[in-house]
């Protein structure tokens, strides 16, 4: 075929639908019409803990129904409590749903939601993660399934000899996952058939598990996920608006629509979890790591056990003899924390890597050099072979590109005017994974080639890029592909999440394609299971190194990102024009973590008292200066046919580090509970000059 043809993989291709997004064509879930619909308003807990013992409606206000657990029908028990709505009296944190009015407008559900009077027994709750609360425990197991603890060598006999230590205890605040698009869901029965119009990184997910709530069968069950305005892990899983819509449906015998209020998403959807890490590192001077620990805590709710897997990335970093890694979690009168953009990776990666710029101060030795030293030949704890690294080529590379050469090692050294300047690095890596798909292909009399399967885009280009791997792999330009996604009665494709969505989904979809060549059908559909069953899951990620530069107001301690810079090594890249815009939105949300974000609880009430997008901040385009992402050209022939790696997390991955790394260059200051505010600098820097 013609270079041209040839040529679709990799190309900045624009996303097919973004003429729709921008005319307001593309539908989303709650703006599908649907005649008689009704809406439906939640009710959520004003306590953390008691029970609800009755719910009093206002005769006056008109309503079709309020529906609770004192006259919801039973549902099904699923794996995740969280489903199981308006199912019993007890509250097991603030914000949990307590009641659901239904009626025939949406102001109409919210007025009578407001009136409704909740009867409810309060009881003492907990809801502050210490290092020191007997509640904490070791799970069995964390996410998605790793053991919770691992050693090698001796730690302490290392840590007492070594010559030079860092003994270091970072934090990070509950963070909260706020699509642009909140939770929705309309809910269609049709007999015992239900059809969902729902928000969700997962159509078929859903779909099994809504039905299994109800006791349907996934196939009687239809979700339509057209577009999805975000999900950065909220929407893995079908979330309680699911089943509520479904449910209220069922009792009001119309269809039903629930939209999550912005405020109910810092709820009911999921959260990232609150952790408090201890390092501690063993080194010789020349740098090279004897001893890596890391132990994490944070927690989980009363109904369900997120055990976030805080500690694990730090077992595929850096090489070192001796090492242990740890999870302690505790369970609190809390909503349960879920998924959020590189769960686990995200947090651990801030703490180990600040704790590396620690060590590289004690030492006198340049970051990026100290890193090098102390690259690993394999997994450092298992020893299986990386199929790529190239950890220390993006390291040096991006070193270069940013202009670290010369730099001063010394912190505050560096003023113009009121500000203190400085710069930070931080390594990134994130897990290469693929799941099990399926795709089917057909190609149709006007010489075009339809490619149907059940996964969705997120607004990442998802559409885009399977189009591209399809025309690569019939050898046709991208305009002769059809692609079909969104749909539970699609092939079905895995979850949106874990940044592998390209991998898996591309993988099913090479499949089907390259059968419709050899077999000379006009169908064929291609199932990865078997091929991606047999995959050895070690040894496979992706990495990158972050940059930063930030300037610190001495007088109000306000602090500016000037320059924010990814270099990645994820293998082959599908699309440069969404990768990059992946990338890049990973490091701004990156930022957020490290300056911006936090959910601020209140112990009394037990409640995040933030809950909006008003105050919970977030970085807004004046917070982005000059940002920037580029890759190494590595193409990894033995993680799946395209040669790709996942690009969804791993902007997020070590670039809070490397702003709380530059902020110590510029200040002097180590900020150790993020986010880095300007009270705390400006405290710090007090008790420093004094
Ligand atoms: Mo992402 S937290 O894997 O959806």
């Amino acid at each position: 075929m013609t270079a041209t043809t040839r040529s679709a993989l990799g190309a900045p291709l624009a996303r097919l639908e973004g003429p729709q997004k921008v005319t307001g064509a593309a539908r989303y879930a709650a703006e599908y019409p649907q005649d008689d619909v009704a809406y439906g308003w939640i009710v959520q807990s004003p306590v953390p803990r008691g029970r609800l013992t009755a719910v009093l409606a206002d005769p006056t206000v008109e309503s079709v129904a309020v529906l609770w657990h004192g006259n919801a029908p039973r549902l099904a028990e699923v794996e995740d409590p969280e489903l199981a709505v308006l199912q019993s009296d007890r509250i097991s944190y603030r914000g949990q749903v307590l009641a659901l009015v239904v009626a025939d407008t949406l102001e109409q559900a919210r007025h009578a939601a407001q009136v409704l009077r909740l009867e409810i027994e309060a009881e003492e709750h907990d809801t502050v993660l210490r290092t020191d609360h007997p509640g904490l425990y070791t799970p069995e197991t964390v996410n998605p399934g790793f053991p919770a603890e691992s050693v090698l060598g001796d730690v302490e006999a290392a840590l007492a000899a070594a010559p030079v230590t860092v003994d270091v205890t970072y934090s990070t605040p509950a963070l909260h996952n706020n699509p642009m698009e909140p939770h929705a869901t309309i809910a269609r029965w049709d007999g015992d058939s239900l059809v969902l119009h729902d928000s969700n990184q997962h159509p078929s997910g859903v779909a099994a598990t809504v039905g299994e709530v109800f006791g349907l069968p996934a196939d009687q069950v239809h979700v339509i996920t057209e577009h999805v305005g975000g999900g950065f892990g909220s929407k893995g899983t079908a979330r309680p608006n699911a089943v509520l819509a479904a449910l209220a449906a069922r009792v009001v015998g119309r269809p039903v629509k629930v939209v999550l209020p912005r405020q109910a998403m810092f709820s009911m959807v999921g959260h990232r979890t609150p952790t408090v890490q201890r390092l501690r590192l063993g080194a010789e001077p020349d740098g090279r790591l004897t001893a890596i620990e890391h132990v994490a805590y944070s927690q989980t709710s009363r109904i369900y056990e997120f055990a976030e897997q805080t500690a694990v990335t730090t077992r595929h970093m850096y090489a070192a003899a001796n090492r242990r890694t740890g999870h302690r979690l505790l369970r609190l009168d809390m909503p349960t924390p879920r998924w959020m953009r590189a769960p686990g990776e995200a947090p651990g990666m801030l703490g180990l890597e600040c704790a590396i710029d620690e060590l590289a101060e004690r030492l006198g030795m340049d970051p990026v050099e100290l890193r090098i030293r102390n690259e690993p030949t394999a997994e450092p704890e298992t020893g299986t072979a990386f199929t790529t690294r190239n950890y220390v080529e993006c390291l040096r590379r991006g070193a270069e590109r940013f202009g670290w050469a010369g730099r001063d090692p010394r912190p505050r050294q560096r003023r113009e005017g009121d500000w203190w300047i400085g710069t930070g690095v931080a390594g990134a890596t994130y897990p290469a994974m693929a799941q099990p798909s399926t795709a089917r292909v057909r190609s149709l009399a006007d010489g075009t080639f339809e490619v149907a399967i059940g996964a969705t885009d997120l607004g990442t280009g998802a559409r885009t890029v399977l189009t591209q791997i399809a025309a690569d792999s019939l050898a046709v330009p991208a305009d002769r592909i059809r692609i079909r996604i969104g749909d539970s009665t699609l092939p079905k494709a895995s979850v949106a999440g874990g940044s592998s969505g390209s991998a898996s989904w591309g993988w099913a979809v090479t499949g089907a394609c390259r059968e419709l060549l050899a077999s000379g059908a006009d169908e064929a559909t291609f199932d990865s299971t078997e091929l991606v069953q047999q995959q050895e899951k070690e040894g496979r990620h992706a990495f990158g190194a972050h940059f930063a530069e930030v300037r610190v107001d001495a007088v109000t301690g306000e602090v500016r990102v000037s320059r924010l810079f990814g270099m990645y090594a994820a293998g082959r890249i599908l699309n440069a024009r969404t990768a990059r815009s992946q990338f890049l939105g990973g490091m701004i949300m990156g930022m957020g973590m490290a300056l911006h974000e936090e959910g601020v609880l209140d112990p009394a009430a037990g409640a995040w008292v933030n809950h909006d997008l008003a105050e919970y901040h977030i970085p807004a385009h004046a917070d982005v200066e000059q940002i920037d992402a580029e890759w190494l050209d590595e193409v990894d022939d033995r993680i799946n046919p395209m040669g790709s790696k996942g690009i969804g997390e791993i902007g997020i991955v070590g670039s809070p580090a490397a702003i709380v790394n530059a902020v110590w260059h510029a200040t002097g200051v180590r900020i150790r509970d993020l986010p880095v505010r300007l009270d705390k600098l400006l405290v710090a820097g007090r008790d420093e000059a004094a």
